[in-house]
């Protein structure tokens, strides 16, 4: 299985019209997982895709490791319809869900990797619960809705308190990262990089991508 590891970059700010080609930019400069944000409405203002751009991108690409990042309310009504669209690594918010042993449970036995994610007022205490059911924390950086924004000072921490409470599970962090917040991140604890407006938005996304797994070492 293709590790879920490094950059992974996020297609929220790639260019819909050509996003085969700006995929295969990123998985050229070495990136092995694409970061898919996937919106409501509800659980956050925007609305942005679903599984049929999953299954596009499962179609363009057998060897990425898609990464879906759900930030919806209830997320266990729609984990069906993301495993069957070719997902690898389902993400739900812990603050969406009343259900979230229930919902990893089903990711799993669904043969996907599952991850749980919290909001950056969430304490990240309450990854203790879960720690020994998921495959990733997701460790947002930002508050989650949209790309571009900035890195929230004092994230680290909250970094090395989960590397603490989830040990061996990898750690991945989103929001505001590039080469200059992401080394930082790294030495906290993280090992998972998304990163939107840093390679898409840059002249060179592949360029981008190799800097930032520069900063990570
Ligand atoms: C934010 C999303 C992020 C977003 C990050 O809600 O979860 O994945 O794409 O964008 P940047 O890297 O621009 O902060
Ligand atoms: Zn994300």
């Amino acid at each position: 299985m293709t590790a879920l590891a490094g950059v992974a970059p996020s297609i929220l700010s790639a260019d819909f019209a050509r996003l085969g080609a700006q995929v295969q930019e990123v998985l050229d400069a070495g990136a092995t997982v694409i970061h898919v944000d996937v919106m409501d409405g509800h659980f956050v203002p925007p609305i942005t895709m679903g599984p049929l751009v999953v299954d596009a991108l499962r179609g363009f690409s057998d060897r990425a490791v898609i990464d879906v990042h759900l930030m919806i309310e209830r997320p266990e009504r729609h984990v069906a319809d993301f495993v069957k669209a070719g997902a690898d690594v389902i993400t739900v918010h812990l603050e969406a869900t009343p259900h979230v042993h229930y919902t990893v449970k089903t990711v799993k036995e669904a043969g996907c990797r599952a991850g749980v994610a919290l909001n950056p007022g969430t304490p990240v205490d309450v990854l203790g619960p879960v720690a020994g059911d998921i495959d990733v924390a997701l460790v947002m950086t930002v508050n989650p809705g949209w790309g571009g924004q900035s890195f929230i000072d004092g994230s680290h921490e909250r970094i090395r308190r989960a590397a603490q409470i989830v040990r061996n599970v990898p750690i991945e962090v989103d929001g505001g990262i590039d080469a200059r917040t992401a080394a930082p991140c790294a030495r906290a604890g993280a090992s998972i990089f998304v990163a939107g407006s840093a390679v898409f938005g840059a002249p060179d996304p592949a360029a981008a991508v190799r800097e930032i797994a520069a900063a990570i070492g």
